[in-house]
């Protein structure tokens, strides 16, 4: 971790719990609050795959829109448009993972630039990062719709580069998203990947340099790394 001069995280997911909505869900469909998010946050990433590949873009915002009526008409779970502008509202403030805050403060205090790389239109990432009060942490707040693709396009992660003017060598990026930690990879960035589930590793040939089960985790690792 020595050559290491800025972080760049990735937000859904890594940072803030996109599954915190499932209770909010399970209020219009008691019992199937996890079954909705699960299959909404998965066809929020497809629609955004699959309007890269043919250059059909939309902010994420739209794409979670999009995907939040398909999932409810895919379950047969009805959602009125109410109950769906209050879900798309919940992703404008979920809260962090757990363990995040404190580990983003001892990162910040090694003095090494943070940012965020997200899929997320400007408007819902500047929204979560401030709801939760963790704004001050990141020196760079970094939205794919500046080249209007997503991630795991090279044109999105080229932005971190620009933003920190920094060589992607000398950038870690942190994502708990597989594919996405893939992506990155590919791109030549070195890459942590926050593996909470204890899942397995994607199969899209890409060797990782570091996983933790937690972002504490990489902050004790990056503390030993800059002690040594
Ligand atoms: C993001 C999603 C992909 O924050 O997790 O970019």
């Amino acid at each position: 971790m020595h050559h290491i001069n800025g972080i760049v995280f990735d937000l859904y997911g890594t940072l803030y719990d996109v599954h915190s909505v499932a209770t909010l869900c399970d209020t219009y469909h008691p019992g199937h609050g996890r079954e909705i998010s699960a299959a909404w946050r998965q066809k929020q990433l497809e629609y955004t795959w699959l309007r890269s590949l043919m250059g059909n873009y939309v902010d994420f915002e739209q794409a979670t829109r999009d995907a939040l009526l398909s999932t409810s008409r895919q379950l047969k779970l009805a959602l009125d448009t109410a109950a769906q502008l209050a879900l798309c509202d919940a992703y404008l403030r979920l809260p962090p993972h757990a363990e995040v805050p404190a580990a983003l403060s001892r990162l910040q205090a090694s003095g090494l630039p943070l940012a965020i790389l997200s899929n997320g239109s400007p408007h819902s990432i500047h929204s979560v990062v401030t709801q939760s009060g963790l704004g001050p942490c990141f020196a760079h707040l970094i939205s794919a719709d500046e080249v209007r693709m997503f991630k795991p396009h090279h044109s999105v992660y080229q932005l971190a580069e620009a933003h920190l003017k920094l060589d992607r060598a000398e950038i870690l990026f942190v994502s708990s998203n597989a594919w996405d930690a893939s992506g990155a990879c590919h791109f030549g960035y070195p890459v942590c990947w926050i593996n909470r589930a204890g899942s397995a590793f994607d199969e899209l040939g890409q060797i990782l340099d570091y996983v933790v089960r937690g972002l504490d985790e990489l902050a004790d690792q990056m503390a030993l790394a800059r002690a040594s």
